[in-house]
C-alpha cells in the first residue's frame, strides 16, 4: 500500500533551443510503467474541482501541458498539495491514493498518462469507502 510520500514530482527534462522546448515521455525510459492510455482535461470552468476519487491499481503521470492546477493527494493519513505549472515535470501518482484537483488556471490542460485502460471498477468514489479500504489493506 503506497502513501503520499511515494508520489513525487519527476523532472522529465527538456530539449531546448531558440524555437522552443520538447519534452519526451517514453515507455521504459522516463516513466515507471507502460502507458496504456492518454487523456487530457481542458476547458475546465473557473472554480471547478475535479477528481474526488482513488484508484485501486492505476498509476498515473500528470503533466500541466498548459497553465496550472493543484493536485491534492491523500492516503487517509497525510494530505499534500502538488502545484503543477511546468510541462517538463510530471507528478507520479502511485496506486491507492485519493486525489482532488483544484485551482485550474484559465486555458489549462491537464495531460494524463495512465497504466491501464479505463475501468470504472478501479475507482473508489466515496471517501468513507476509501478510508475503509486503506484501513483494511495491509501496508507493503
Ligand atoms: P473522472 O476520471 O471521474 O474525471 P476527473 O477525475 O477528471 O474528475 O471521469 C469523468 C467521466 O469521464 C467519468 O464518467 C468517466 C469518463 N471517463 C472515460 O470514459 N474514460 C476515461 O479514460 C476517463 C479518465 C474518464
Amino acid at each position: 500500500m503506497f502513501s503520499v510520500s511515494d508520489c513525487k514530482i519527476i523532472d522529465l527534462s527538456k530539449v531546448h533551443n531558440d524555437a522552443g522546448n520538447i519534452t519526451v515521455v517514453e515507455n521504459n525510459k522516463n516513466i515507471p510503467f507502460e502507458v496504456k492510455r492518454i487523456y487530457y482535461l481542458y476547458d475546465v470552468p473557473m472554480g471547478a474541482d475535479r477528481g474526488g476519487h482513488g484508484h485501486y491499481e492505476l498509476q498515473q503521470y500528470i503533466i500541466a501541458a498548459s497553465g496550472s492546477f493543484t493536485f491534492v493527494l491523500d492516503d487517509g493519513v497525510t494530505r499534500k498539495d502538488f502545484f503543477l505549472n511546468d510541462p517538463s515535470k510530471a507528478l507520479y501518482i502511485q496506486p491507492g491514493i485519493w486525489r482532488e484537483i483544484k485551482d485550474f488556471s484559465s486555458g489549462s490542460i491537464c495531460l494524463v498518462f495512465a497504466s491501464s485502460e479505463y475501468r470504472e471498477s478501479d475507482y473508489i468514489r466515496d471517501y468513507v469507502e476509501y478510508l475503509n479500504y486503506r484501513n483494511d489493506t495491509p501496508a507493503i
